[in-house]
Order: C-alpha cells, then sequence, then structure tokens
C-alpha cells in the first residue's frame, strides 16, 4: 500500500509517517515548505503550494489512499489574518487537491481526513458521539463544519471519506502536554477557570495508530479520535503535576485573565467536550492509552 500524507510534517503527521513505515506502508508526503523535502525508499516527498495551485503530480504515482492533516496553527492569536489562513489551509488545500486529482484522472480510492472536537457544543453534562449534527457559533465550529465539507465533497469523484475528529493530543514535542508542563517548571500547575470543564484527548501513539486502522480497515463516515476517558481540566493539571515531580502546587486562575491575553481564541481553554470513543471501539480499535497518568507516565517518564 501508498498512501499520500498533506502535512505529514506535523506533529501528528510525523508519527503517522514513523508508524506507516513500521507497517510496511509507503509514504509520499506533500509539504508547502521545499526544505521539508526528503527522499528515501519508503517515505518520498513532493512540493505543493495550495494557495498558488502548484502540486507535483508525481506525488500520486503508486498511491491509492490519502491522509489530509494540513492545516495551519490554530494556537496564534485569531486576527483576521490569521483566521483566513486557518480556514483556507485546511478549506482549500482539500479542495485543490480533489481538482487535482479529479482533472488529472488519479485513481485514489480513499481520503482519510483530520478534523476537531471543536464542532461538538460547549457542555459540562452531554456526551457527544459522531451523529451529533448541532455544533455552536463558534469560530471553530465554522471552520471544522467548512473543513469537513471539503472532505466529504470527495465522494462526488468517487473517493471514499473517512473523517477523523481528534481530541487533545499528547505528546511532547508540542501542544497541550507541552504546555501544561511549561509552568511546571516553575513549580506550579495552571487550571483553567474553576477546571470543571471536560478535556478530551488522546496518545499521540493512538492517534497515529487510529488514523492507520481506518485506513486499513477502509472504514467510512465520521470518527471520533479521543481516547475513552475524558477528564476535568482541574484533574488533567492535577494528574500532570502529580507525574512532574518538580510542580509543587496548582493555581486556578481566572478566565477573565486568560480573555484578556488571548482575546476570542481563550475558547481553546474552557470548551468543555465530553466526547465518547465508542463508535471507533465497536469497530475493532483499541487503546493502548485509555488511562490519563498512564499516558503522561509514558510521555514524562
Ligand atoms: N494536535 C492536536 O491536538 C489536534 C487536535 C485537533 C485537530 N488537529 C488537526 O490535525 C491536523 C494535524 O495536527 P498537528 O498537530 O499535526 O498540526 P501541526 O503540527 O501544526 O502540522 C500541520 C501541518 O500542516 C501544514 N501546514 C501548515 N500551514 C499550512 C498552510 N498554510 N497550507 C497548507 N499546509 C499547511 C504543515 O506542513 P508543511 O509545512 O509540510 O506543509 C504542518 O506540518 C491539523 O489540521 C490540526 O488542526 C490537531
Amino acid at each position: 500500500m501508498k498512501v499520500l500524507i498533506t502535512g505529514a510534517t506535523g506533529l501528528i503527521g510525523s508519527q503517522i509517517v514513523k508508524d506507516c513505515i513500521k507497517s510496511n506502508i509507503s509514504v509520499n508526503f506533500l509539504t508547502t515548505s521545499k526544505k521539508k523535502i526528503t527522499r528515501s525508499k519508503m517515505v518520498n516527498g513532493f512540493y505543493w503550494n495550495p494557495k498558488n495551485k502548484i502540486i507535483d503530480l508525481d506525488c500520486f504515482k503508486g498511491v491509492d489512499s490519502i491522509i489530509a492533516l494540513s492545516g495551519s496553527s490554530i494556537s496564534k492569536l485569531w486576527t483576521k489574518s490569521n483566521k483566513r489562513k486557518i480556514i483556507n489551509s485546511r478549506v482549500e488545500a482539500l479542495e485543490f487537491l480533489k481538482e487535482s486529482i479529479n482533472k488529472n484522472n488519479i485513481p485514489v480510492k480513499r481520503l482519510v481526513s483530520a478534523s476537531g472536537v471543536s464542532l461538538y457544543p460547549d457542555s459540562l453534562e452531554k456526551e457527544f458521539s459522531e451523529n451529533q449534527t448541532n455544533s455552536d457559533d463558534s469560530f471553530l465550529a465554522e471552520v471544522i463544519n467548512r473543513w469537513e465539507n471539503a472532505a466529504k465533497s470527495f465522494k462526488t469523484i468517487g473517493v471514499d471519506v473517512a473523517i477523523i475528529r481528534i481530541g487533545l493530543v499528547l505528546s511532547l514535542e508540542s501542544g497541550v502536554l507541552k504546555e501544561t508542563i511549561k509552568p511546571m517548571n516553575f513549580g506550579f500547575g495552571v487550571i483553567f477557570g474553576s477546571g470543571n470543564q471536560y478535556q478530551s484527548w488522546i496518545h499521540i501513539e493512538d492517534i497515529s495508530k487510529l488514523f492507520i486502522f481506518v485506513l486499513e480497515k477502509k472504514l467510512k463516515g465520521i470518527y471520533n479520535g479521543v481516547s475513552p476517558n475524558f477528564i476535568k481540566n482541574s484533574e488533567f493539571t492535577k494528574i500532570i503535576s502529580s507525574v512532574h515531580s518538580i510542580a509543587m502546587f496548582n493555581i486556578k486562575i481566572p478566565r477573565i485573565f486568560f480573555s484578556i491575553i488571548f482575546g476570542e481564541m481563550h475558547v481553546l481553554l474552557f470548551k468543555s467536550h465530553k466526547i465518547s470513543s465508542r463508535k471507533i471501539q465497536d469497530e475493532g480499535f483499541s487503546f493502548k492509552f485509555d488511562n490519563l497518568k498512564d499516558a503522561v507516565e509514558n510521555l514524562i517518564g
């Protein structure tokens, strides 16, 4: 099997590339940065620039499936220009990929596209599964609706589509765990506001394994990419603190502080998401890390 991956040089993509090699799946990847292009027996990089509609068509040679991960970071201040980048790097990139496949009669059979759990409404009580259709009117929900619609539109050119709604990915390279640990290096952990909001997380190894599982099992439709055990933010910080022995205590910092510093983007820290992993487990997927303490010990220890 040979898969084409966009966004392969990022946090999740780099792990998927490593795991594809282990599973004997060859990888072509598209990068917007020429200096990230590498070539080897199993992994070969190609240049693209979705904004200017440039793509090296050799990237499709021998490829029957695509994993789409590309997207400009959502953790930059949500200025008008950054919001445009966040949307275009996902929606236009997918639309351009589809146009290239269609115009050049490339025989791609399936697309597995990244998405996010921020589509689900903020709730302290309700647990959401993939068939939840209502989202709220937040910026991220708009991004994800447009992103998923762009992915689903591949069906019109005969490509099977699977979408993975990813939760908070735990890794020491970047993301929520790295940011949570930063203040702990100065002796304290930070709890966001009351800390009662739920967080749905997944270990980096499990999210990579989940993408490859969906690809190999040829699954279609939407799947949540979260571990089975969501947790309150206060517990999340306490567990990380307890594993990270330098942290002495945890402090609650009020929401207003984050809203002044981060503006609209502060919702990233305060949205409450209890997300179900049942659907992918019912397909036979098993998590290596379903308990936060084990996941953190594995990464920090
Ligand atoms: N990590 C999480 O906790 C999480 C949670 C939910 C959803 N997701 C989504 O999953 C995807 C992968 O996440 P990640 O954490 O691996 O992200 P990441 O580390 O930021 O990597 C994203 C990749 O997208 C490409 N990219 C950046 N700007 C781009 C642009 N303007 N146009 C086209 N491509 C661009 C880059 O690859 P090149 O430089 O090689 O082009 C980059 O390596 C993202 O779309 C993200 O939103 C992640």
